[in-house]
């Protein structure tokens, strides 16, 4: 049985496939066309499976896409008319867009296959499951934990922000989701922007801010308390109410109210590329630390609603290793699984695990090994002969060494005379890449 997921049309779009339950290949969009978090359809990557499942599109059991689009769609609406006539701006922007190409997804999906190669649309089947089991399924089913609690947290997808799940042998529940506007992703995106950052792109630069702040000074718990009290509510279980009061992604083009934030940190929206000062930096730990709370109560609360001795994580959140590193340290679950593809290229992956295991009630697999992805190691590889072609194609210099004893000492020297060296190994990784 062989299985294409994909994901696309908002950010990182990808493709997996998946035959008889084992994961041969997955593969970002943006490392083939070199666009950075490319959003079109994943034409390479598509090509790129088939390739290496040695299949065709006539010969799939299922073609599966990580989201739900009428159920988004709903959002869309739900969230213009909840706070009209404030969101018009966005609306006029966002519907146009949805009505010509995302609520016909089924026919664009398949007018973009079939310019890949002609098949029957007859013959495949369609599926589109939720976002937020898309990402659980990303991490649950390669993990080779038999009962797991999972934890999925990202910006937003249909309506969720986070959803809590129990997965056990090839099924999974889902037991509870917070939903739009509240959002963990979002908030912290939020800041992205506010500190100068790209919002869905950044927010990796923010992460890696933190540690500049100012570990125990007062502004860092200054700035806390004003992010718990205006901001935002955290409630025991984990789940967050965003004051949309300071907020702007539900209704507008902005991630913040404008001047709404300025008078609360007493500093003035980092511009793109401006200085970076000690007060970003601060700024910067102070939400990192909220975020990691939040995680962390999100994560007691899986174990105690599912009672299960392991976690899964995905969704964009998930990305944020340095939570994660303060999450297993708790010590509340025995061990963790993290899909490296946290973000929705993951969803791709997600979503063919899905229609196998839950959809085509397959047995699960389960493993000695470690995980079932390969070590990430699941796009495409490149031999000798392709790398000297490239490189005389471009007119770098290059020479084929063929003693490995020669090659390792040569790196360690050029290593130790302060050479920057790239090296590039075998298969292409599925996950985040900056
Ligand atoms: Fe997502």
């Amino acid at each position: 049985m062989k299985i294409l997921g994909i994901s696309a049309f908002y950010h990182d779009s990808a493709a997996a496939i998946v035959e008889d339950g084992n994961i041969i290949a997955a593969a970002q969009e943006e490392r083939f066309t070199r666009k950075k978090h490319d959003p079109s359809f994943p034409t390479n990557a598509v090509k790129y499976c088939l390739q290496e499942c040695a299949t065709s599109l006539d010969k799939l059991d299922a073609i599966v896409f990580y989201d739900k689009p009428f159920l988004k769609f709903e959002r869309l609406l739900e969230t213009y008319y909840g706070f009209a006539p404030k969101g018009l701006k966005s609306f006029i922007t966002a519907i146009p867009v949805w009505l010509k190409e995302k609520i016909f997804l089924k026919k664009l999906i398949f007018d973009e296959l079939r310019k890949i190669e002609a098949f029957d649309k007859k013959k495949v089947n369609l599926l589109f499951p939720e976002h937020h089991l898309s990402h659980a399924a990303s991490a649950f089913f390669p993990s080779n934990f038999k009962d797991s609690a999972i934890l999925t947290i990202d910006g937003v997808g249909e309506w969720a922000t986070a959803s809590i799940c129990h997965g056990k042998d090839n099924n999974i529940s889902i037991l509870k989701e917070l939903k739009f506007p509240h959002s963990l992703g979002l908030l912290y995106s939020a800041f992205t922007y506010f500190l100068g950052f790209r919002v869905n792109s950044g927010e990796y630069k923010l992460m890696g801010l933190a540690p500049y702040g100012r570990k125990d000074h007062e502004n860092i718990k200054k700035y806390e308390e004003v992010i718990k009290s205006e901001l935002i509510h955290i409630y025991d279980d984990g789940s967050i109410w965003l004051n949309q009061k300071y907020f702007n992604y539900a209704t507008g083009l902005k991630m913040v109210k404008d001047n709404a934030w300025e008078p609360l940190f007493g500093m003035t929206k980092r511009e793109p590329e401006g200085d970076l000062e000690q007060k970003h930096c601060d700024l910067g730990l102070a939400i990192q630390n909220v975020t990691e709370e939040i995680v962390i109560k999100m994560a007691r609360h899986a174990k105690e609603i599912t009672n299960s001795d392991y976690l899964c994580l995905a969704g964009g959140v998930a990305l944020n290793c340095v939570a994660n590193g303060k999450l297993l340290n708790e010590k509340i679950f025995k061990d963790i699984f993290i899909q490296p593809a946290a973000g929705d290229a993951g969803g791709a992956l997600g979503a063919a695990l899905i229609a196998y295991y839950i959809y085509y009630n397959n047995e699960r697999i389960i493993s000695d090994e470690l995980d079932q992805i390969k070590g990430s190691y699941l796009g495409p590889s490149y031999l000798d002969k392709d790398i000297q072609y490239v490189a005389k194609k471009y007119g770098a210099s290059s020479s084929l060494i063929k003693d490995d004893d020669y090659f390792y000492s040569l790196v360690a020297d050029l290593l130790a005379n302060g050479s920057v060296v790239g090296w590039f190994q075998g298969r292409m990784e599925f996950g985040q890449g900056h």
